[in-house]
Formats: C-alpha cells, sequence, structure tokens
C-alpha cells in the first residue's frame, strides 16, 4: 500500500461488509447533499463513499508523516485530539487511525469528537468504532463522541465552539462544505473561509487543520469547488496573519500571489467489492505560522500556476519531496 493507493485493511474490509452489510454502489446524483439521507442509504454510503475517505485520509496523513520534522513534534505524543466536522460515517477518521497507529509507536490514545446532521450516520459511526477496538490487529484506544447536529447558521459553529474543551492535533472536513454551498447556509459568505476561521483557533500549537472537498463545479455555473475553496482558505490567510498553509506546499510559498486555482489529486483504492476505484478530492492542510515554518524549513518553492498558468492541476499535490 503506498499513499495514493491503498488497499483496505482486511479487518475493515470484514467489518464494514460482513458485519454491518455494507453494499457498493456509486450513486454520484444522491449523495450531493446528505443530511436527511435514510437508513438504507447509509449501508450504501459505508460500501462506497467511506472507504473512499478512508483511502484519502491515510494517504494525506501517511503523506504528511514522510515530512521527518512534522512527524517528529507528535513521535512521543501518547495521546492525540481529534475533531471532525461532518464525518458522515466517519471513513476518514478511522483513515487517519490507521496512519496515525503505523507511524506513531508511542501513541496509546485518540479521543475524538466528531459532528455531523445524519442520526444514522452518527450511529453507524459509533457502532463502527467499538468494533474496531475489539480487532486484535489495532492497537489504540479510541474515545469517540459523535454527536447529531444540524448546522443552520453560523450559529450551530459557535454552539461546537463553545462546547470544544480540547486543542486538536487534527481538525478535519472532508467532502462536506460543499453542501453548505448548495444550500446557501451562510448567506453570501464564503463557507471554506467561514468554516477556517471558526476552527483554527482551536488548533493545537502542531495540529493541522485538513480541508478536503470535492472536485466538481459549484452548481451548473463556471466556478470549481476546488476554486472556491483556495480563495476562502487564502481569504482567511491574509486576514489573520497566524496561519499558513503546509499542503499542498506550493501553497505555503505563493498563497499570497494566489487568485484561487484548480487543483485536484486521485486516489485509487481497492476492498473486496472493487480494484482501483478512483477518487478525485482537492485538499489544503493548514497551520500555525510558525509551525508551519518549522516543517518547511529547508523545502524550496516549486512552479505553481500563481507563477506559471500551464502547471497541471494535480501538480501541486506532487511535489511534497
Ligand atoms: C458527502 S458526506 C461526507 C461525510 C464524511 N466526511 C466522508 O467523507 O465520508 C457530507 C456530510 O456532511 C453532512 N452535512 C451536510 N450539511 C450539513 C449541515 N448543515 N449540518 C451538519 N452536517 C451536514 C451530511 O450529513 C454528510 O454526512
Amino acid at each position: 500500500m503506498d499513499n495514493k493507493s491503498v488497499i483496505l485493511p482486511v479487518w475493515l474490509d470484514r467489518i464494514i461488509f460482513d458485519d454491518f452489510e455494507a453494499i457498493y454502489e456509486p450513486r454520484p446524483m444522491e449523495v450531493v447533499y446528505n443530511p436527511d439521507q435514510p437508513y438504507e442509504f447509509i449501508k450504501l454510503y459505508l460500501g462506497t463513499y467511506f472507504p473512499r475517505s478512508f483511502a484519502e485520509a491515510y494517504g494525506i496523513i501517511t503523506s504528511l508523516m514522510t515530512n521527518d520534522k512534522y512527524k517528529q513534534s507528535l513521535y512521543n505524543l501518547q495521546e492525540i485530539n481529534v475533531l471532525d466536522f461532518c464525518c458522515g460515517t466517519g471513513g476518514e477518521i478511522i483513515g487517519l487511525l490507521v496512519a496515525l497507529s503505523e507511524n506513531l509507536p508511542n501513541l496509546k490514545r485518540v479521543n475524538i469528537n466528531a459532528y455531523d446532521a445524519n442520526p444514522d450516520a452518527i450511529r453507524f459511526l459509533y457502532h463502527l468504532t467499538d468494533s474496531i477496538e475489539k480487532v486484535p490487529e489495532f492497537r489504540l484506544e479510541i474515545h469517540i463522541n459523535p454527536q447529531c447536529i444540524y448546522i443552520e447558521s453560523e450559529q450551530e459553529i459557535q454552539d461546537i465552539i463553545n462546547m470544544s474543551n480540547m486543542q486538536y492535533h487534527y481538525i478535519m472536513s472532508f467532502k462536506a462544505i460543499n453542501e453548505f454551498v448548495q444550500r446557501g447556509t451562510f448567506n453570501d459568505g464564503n463557507p471554506y473561509e467561514l468554516i477556517v476561521s471558526y476552527f483554527s483557533p482551536l488548533l493545537n500549537t502542531n495540529g493541522v487543520f485538513i480541508i478536503s472537498d470535492v472536485t466538481t463545479k459549484v452548481d451548473s455555473g463556471t466556478l470549481f469547488y476546488p476554486q472556491m475553496m483556495n480563495s476562502g482558505i487564502n481569504g482567511f490567510l491574509k486576514g489573520s496573519q497566524q496561519y499558513k498553509s503546509i499542503v499542498p506546499n506550493v501553497c505555503y510559498h505563493f498563497e499570497n500571489q494566489c487568485s484561487g486555482c484548480y487543483m485536484q489529486d486521485i486516489f485509487h483504492l481497492s476492498h473486496r467489492k472493487i480494484n482501483n476505484d478512483r477518487s478525485k478530492i482537492a485538499y489544503r492542510i493548514i497551520c500555525y505560522k510558525s509551525f508551519a515554518h518549522e516543517v518547511m524549513a529547508g523545502y524550496t518553492p516549486k512552479t505553481c500556476r500563481a507563477i506559471n498558468s500551464l502547471a497541471d492541476k494535480n501538480t501541486p499535490y506532487d511535489l511534497w519531496h
């Protein structure tokens, strides 16, 4: 298994397809908006989209761990805190846990606060983590607190912040912010900008915020989600001056000149129902500026569309080394 071509661990394949009777059946039109999907659809989500989110998070974290300075900053920790905003069935949480257990031998316990509007997805996630803890190959203690909350306005985000009593090593949002764009939840505001500005202050000094989303078009216009994500995150970074991007690493060097480019990364995933399923996403990882400087010391600026309009859309993700 490398970080762009992932095989679902056998024990996880067994839990989701045998114990939870997950169904593999891509339904791109129906998965567009998810808060009120019924129970039967969650089984389909678990068999089709959960493994993709697993592969994406596993790949992203495994790649991040190839940066020695980043890995060293976590190496002696016995406990790590995670917040997942719009976790659904939590594929990214399990991908993160597997990547952490492979890279951090001293880690014993992971505390997770996970939020989502869909009660069935939340329920699945709770039982899933319970099953995973019983797997002999899985060595981490998981303390998860999945909470059902429908975000209707900034007020509910503020409520989550107020409820939170810890600083996080990982804050994640996978393939969900586009649903706030579709709904117009925050009126004319850019939801990416708004969500990173609310949650970033909850980061630990060496914490990272992974913002990942689909790469399709916003409605039927000309704008794509990655462009909206980039302009929202760059707007936040410019305004705050306290945070910086570390992934894609070109963004660390050029985020001030970027006008919101389109980018995408492709992950391949295999499990008992499919070989080489493809998942396309765009993501940024941000953290406190001082930590970004520490982690990025020694990485030289590479080409990106801010300085070379012909740079390929996949390029930003291939430049970590
Ligand atoms: C496509 S799913 C992604 C789930 C998970 N992060 C993953 O990658 O598998 C999007 C999730 O966002 C949640 N969501 C969308 N709008 C929401 C809202 N207004 N409040 C809370 N959750 C919401 C949905 O319930 C759904 O579980």
